[in-house]
C-alpha cells in the first residue's frame, strides 16, 4: 500500500524518531556543502489552495538539493480551480509525478486525494492538521534539549491545526502536553480523547506553562478565518505569550512559533526574538526534516 503522510500517526513512532535524527544528519551534510541527490529525476507536485512561504520554499529547495524537481500548482491556473474532481486530479497527477504535497482547507479533501493517488501524498497543512511543522519543531527540540520523551510542552492559544498536530506529536514522541485555550476554542474532542493520557486542557495559560520545557503558540485567526480576526482578538485577551508568561515557565523553557507571527498579538517581539526562542531554527528545519520525510517515503 502507498505510504502517505496525512497526519503524524501515519508513520510509526520509532520511524518518526529516526526521521528527525536523520534530518539532523541531512542538515549537517547541507551545511558542509555535501552533494546528496537521491531523488535525481524524481518530481514532486505541489498543490496550494492557501498561501505559503516556508512550506513552498522548503519543499522546492529540498527537491532541488536532492537532485529532483518540484512543480507549483495553484488552483488559479490548474483545472482544480475550475472544479475538476479531486479524485480525477489525483489519478492523473499520480501517474506523472513521484510524490504530491497538498495544502488545502478540508482535511477530507486531502484524504480523498490520497485514496486515489498511486504515489505518496504529504499533508502540507489542512484546517485540521499541520504535521510537517511538527517534524521541524521536534527536530529543533531534539537539537536544543536532547531526547524528547518524558518532556512537557505547553500549547497556548487556539485549538487549531497546529494544536491538533501537537496532540498527535505528544502521542508519537511521548511527551506531556498542557493546552490552554479560551473557552470555545478547545481542540477537537476526538483528537484529545485519543491522547487522553498525554494531554491536559485548561483555560489558564499561567497554569499551563508551569515547569514546561517548551512553550508553543500560533496565530489567533488561521488562514480562512480572516473575518473572525476582530472577535478572536477580543476572545484571546490574556493568551499572549510575553515575558511575564515565559518567566512562569522558567529560564530553561524554550519558545517556538510556526510562523507567520503577529507581534503584539499572540506573542511579543521580545519573546519571539529573545534567547529562549527556537522559532528561527525551527523554520530552517522545515527544509531538513522534509528532506528526511521525502527520503523516508521515496528512497526506502
Ligand atoms: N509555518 C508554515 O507552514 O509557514 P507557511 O505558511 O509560510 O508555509
Ligand atoms: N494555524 C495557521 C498555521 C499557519 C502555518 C493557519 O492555518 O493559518
Amino acid at each position: 500500500m502507498t505510504q502517505h503522510f496525512l497526519t503524524l500517526l501515519d508513520i510509526p513512532a520509532d520511524d518518526l524518531n529516526r526521521l528527525i535524527r536523520r534530518a539532523i544528519e541531512l542538515k549537517a551534510m547541507t551545511h558542509a556543502g555535501e552533494r546528496y541527490e537521491p531523488l535525481k529525476g524524481r518530481v514532486m507536485g505541489m498543490i496550494f489552495d492557501k498561501s505559503s512561504t516556508r512550506t513552498r520554499v522548503s519543499f522546492e529547495t529540498g527537491m532541488a538539493q536532492f537532485g529532483g524537481h518540484a512543480i507549483f500548482l495553484s488552483p488559479r491556473d490548474t483545472q482544480l480551480g475550475r472544479g475538476e474532481p479531486i479524485e480525477d486530479s489525483a489519478r492523473v497527477l499520480s501517474r506523472m509525478v513521484d510524490v504530491v504535497m497538498i495544502r488545502t482547507f478540508e482535511h477530507e479533501k486531502l484524504e480523498r486525494f490520497a485514496e486515489h493517488s498511486q504515489v505518496p501524498v504529504i499533508n502540507a497543512l489542512t484546517d485540521r492538521f499541520h504535521p510537517c511543522q511538527l517534524l521541524a519543531d521536534m527536530q529543533t527540540l531534539l537539537e536544543h534539549r536532547g531526547s524528547i520523551a518524558g518532556r512537557t510542552v505547553a500549547w497556548i492559544g487556539d485549538g487549531n491545526n497546529m494544536c491538533h498536530s501537537y496532540i498527535n506529536a505528544a502521542r508519537q514522541f511521548d511527551f506531556r502536553l498542557h493546552i490552554a485555550t479560551p473557552e470555545g476554542y478547545e481542540p477537537d474532542a476526538d483528537i484529545v480523547a485519543a491522547a487522553e493520557d498525554r494531554v491536559t486542557l485548561t483555560h489558564d495559560p499561567r497554569a499551563a506553562v508551569e515547569g514546561v520545557d517548551l512553550v508553543a503558540t500560533d496565530v489567533w485567526a488561521s488562514m480562512g478565518q480572516e473575518e473572525e480576526q476582530e472577535k478572536r482578538r477580543r476572545d484571546f485577551t490574556g493568551f499572549q505569550v510575553n515575558a511575564e508568561l515565559m518567566a512562569l515557565a522558567g529560564p530553561e523553557a524554550l519558545f517556538t512559533h510556526c510562523l507567520p507571527a503577529h507581534r503584539g498579538e499572540e506573542v511579543t517581539a521580545e519573546v519571539l526574538e529573545g534567547p529562549q526562542s527556537i522559532t528561527w531554527d525551527a523554520a530552517e528545519n522545515r527544509l531538513h526534516s522534509q528532506k528526511a520525510l521525502l527520503e523516508y517515503l521515496l528512497v526506502r
